[in-house]
């Protein structure tokens, strides 16, 4: 916590704000036979008219997953645009292949829908660094400060924000802010937060949280990735460590990052950030080269591999029987709900606006 800003460490002493790799499970990939696989993909497609479902799908689950999504009207996306969608959507349940903050605040902005998830373990290692109460404590030490959280949280840490945000908007969102003479309080990411920090100049103060999947991306080993492959570029996600993203030719969210793919002259690129993206990009930029760019590793065992352990959660045999038994249901206490949609749709109209603004000035 050396380098980090956080003046109040008495509030932060005694909490784990990040996970020890023993405590990340190992990633298990589902694994079916082709016919076993089209039988299931069959079945599931039955049940999703049958039970007026829709699949919503983050970039880092299995491609069959996010192929099944797309051939039933369903949707996938990077975190804002999956909320954004479950609130357009007309089905009455949406099953959110993704981890557990994704299904909550698809919860929590259609309270009237069923929101099931496939895995109910299926964590994120920012969600699980920032408990509510030890938070709300944080915030209350710095009253100055508008709290804008990031949206991996759970439901009851966004019940104490002024904003969520995705790193989709996050710099966006925090510039405005900053005019506005605001300060800020950045929660959980602290390379995402630093990287605001200094992109933006404005006053952010961090919560010492970290992705287990993007803090293992080393720039030393990319170095060398580059000397193999020297016609790639690099492209980043701000989760990443702050001697990698500045290291990038693209730093973004997961949409950004695949529209960089499509836009930059490369052929090859090094990716920093879950490999489950790759389904997308290929088909995004096709016939360009997409590498992993390696994460830690101690021996032969990675901690993450560029994968995260709980997004591999998210399997076929589990999202038909979320459908068959409407097992894995979210359920979120109101109270914590009605004050958690509060920030979450000031972001979704934020995005909306900025997007009006930029198509507006495209057009003028
Ligand atoms: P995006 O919002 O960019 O999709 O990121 C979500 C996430 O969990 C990244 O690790
Ligand atoms: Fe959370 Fe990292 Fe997994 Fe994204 S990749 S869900 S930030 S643990």
């Amino acid at each position: 916590m050396n380098d980090l800003t956080v003046d109040s460490p008495e509030f932060l002493a005694g909490i784990r704000t990040r996970l020890a790799a023993e405590d990340v499970p190992p990633v298990v990939e589902e694994v079916l036979t082709p016919q076993a696989r089209a039988d299931l993909v069959a079945h599931i497609k039955h049940l999703l008219v049958e039970k007026d479902a829709t699949l919503v799908a983050h970039y880092y689950v299995d491609s069959a997953i996010q192929e099944l999504a797309e051939a039933t009207g369903g949707y996938v996306s990077d975190s804002l645009d999956m909320a954004r969608f479950g609130t357009e959507c007309a089905a009455s349940t949406l099953v959110v292949a993704g981890v557990r903050f994704m299904g909550e605040t698809a919860k929590i902005l259609n309270p009237e829908k069923r929101v099931l998830v496939p895995a109910r373990e299926a964590e994120c290692s920012l969600d699980l660094g920032c408990p509510a109460e030890a938070f709300s404590a944080f915030c209350d030490a710095h009253p100055e400060r508008t709290v804008v959280v990031y949206a991996n949280t759970s439901a009851a840490v966004k019940a104490r924000a002024d904003w969520v945000a995705t790193s989709g908007i996050a710099l966006d969102l925090v510039r405005h802010l900053a005019r506005r003479g605001e300060k800020i309080l950045w929660a959980p990411d602290q390379h995402l937060g630093a990287w605001i920090r200094e992109e933006t100049g404005a006053d952010v103060l961090l919560w010492p949280g970290a992705c287990v999947v993007h803090e293992g991306f080393k720039a030393a080993t990319i170095k060398h990735l580059q000397v193999e492959h020297p016609d790639a570029q690099l492209l980043v996600h701000p989760e990443s460590p702050a001697e990698v993203i500045a290291m990038a030719d693209a730093v973004g969210s997961t949409t950004g990052l695949i529209a960089a793919a499509k836009r930059l002259p490369a052929m090859k690129f090094i990716v920093a950030t879950d490999h489950g993206i790759f389904h997308k990009m290929s088909e995004a930029a096709p016939g360009k080269q997409f590498i992993e760019a390696p994460s830690i590793g101690r021996g032969a065992t990675c901690v993450s591999c560029a994968h995260c352990p709980w997004m591999a959660m998210n399997g076929l045999a589990g999202i038909a029987h979320v459908l068959e038994t409407g097992a894995n249901e979210i359920l979120i206490p109101e109270d914590i709900r009605a004050r958690a949609v509060l920030p979450i749709r000031r972001l979704l109209d934020f995005a909306r606006a900025r997007k009006a603004q930029v198509l507006g000035n495209n057009d003028a």
